[in-house]
């Protein structure tokens, strides 16, 4: 495939991660300045991964008591799922902190940026608890390539994957996003939760359970009883969200540009990448992230 240029939006190497230009002070301020309370909750994937996904399913089992997974007027219903958990990098950009010292605890926050640049008072110590989502990188290129489309119409798909091949797409290289990861949560089980999208799908009940435990919140024998997980799975599901009118219309605005709230609702499958890539930009693919991943213990 031709390589293009990807231009949509500027970007800053900064300690081996290109980071999004409009978001570099952001994410600087929020390394330095970012005070977590022990019961913070902070989400954080590679961009297309299941950032949204995971925002629906961790917010709908922590909120669970206040707001009943099943009710009517769940804010998940209302509110786009940006809306209710905070995104840091625009947080910081915009010198919003004040926003987060008035949130509730345990409070619940996203971010992208990689692990080595997350403030020191989350990695280390008793900190709070960070969940990392991550996902086949093939299809990660197509929805990002999706994505993008919408800010960039000219962009092709060559085009993204040559951007995640050379590392320089937002927050890249992935495979070191993912490894940071990956490596936190091997050293530091009880505060690092390291998920797959593919695994999400594949069993979300038991990843709902997984996620409410590890927050400290596990699911109690009445709530097992009244069907509580499943219905976070039902209210979280891709269809169930995809066809939400508060989903389907309006933007998100962010400081330097707006998104559709339907652009983070394509299909919300696994495997889509064998109808848009072809078998030699696959195998390309593939070959890179079992080099980078080779001996670490996880796989793409
Ligand atoms: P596709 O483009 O492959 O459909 P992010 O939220 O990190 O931007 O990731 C977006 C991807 O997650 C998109 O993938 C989107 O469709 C999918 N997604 C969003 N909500 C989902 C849900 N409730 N269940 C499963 N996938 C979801």
């Amino acid at each position: 495939p031709r390589k293009e240029k990807f231009i949509l939006i500027g970007r800053r190497l900064y300690k081996g991660f290109w980071l999004p230009e409009p978001y570099a002070l952001g994410i600087l301020a929020f390394q330095r300045r970012f005070t977590p309370r022990p019961d913070d909750v902070v989400l954080t994937s590679y961009p297309k991964c299941g950032t949204t996904w995971l925002k629906t399913l961790v917010f709908a089992a922590m909120a669970r008591d206040a707001y009943p997974p099943a009710a009517a007027d769940h804010p998940l219903r209302r509110l786009n799922p940006h809306a209710c958990i905070p995104f840091m990098e625009d947080i910081f950009t915009k010198r919003q902190e004040a926003k987060l010292d008035g949130l509730p605890s345990p409070r619940l926050v996203h971010t992208h940026t990689p692990y080595a640049l997350l403030p020191e008072t989350v990695t280390t110590g008793d900190g709070c608890k960070v969940v990392y989502i991550c996902r086949d990188p093939k299809d990660m290129v197509v929805s990002m390539y999706h994505y993008l489309r919408r800010l960039q119409p000219d962009l092709s798909l060559a085009g993204t994957f040559h951007s995640v091949l050379d590392g320089t797409v937002l927050y890249g290289p992935m495979w070191d996003h993912v490894l940071g990861y990956w490596h936190a949560s091997i050293a530091r089980p009880d505060r690092v939760l390291f998920l797959k999208y593919e695994d999400l799908l594949r069993n979300t009940g038991e990843h709902v359970r997984k996620l409410a435990e590890f927050m400290g919140r596990p699911f109690s024998g009445a709530e097992e009883a009244a069907g509580t997980v499943e219905s976070v799975v039902e209210l979280c599901s891709f269809d169930k969200m995809k066809n939400l009118d508060v989903n389907k219309t309006g933007t998100i605005e962010r400081k330097y540009h707006s998104i559709a709230h339907d652009a983070f609702f394509r299909k919300g499958v696994t495997g889509d990448w064998v109808n848009h890539m072809s078998p030699e930009m696959a195998s390309r693919l593939d070959e890179i992230f079992r080099d980078k991943l080779r001996g670490t213990g996880l796989t793409a």
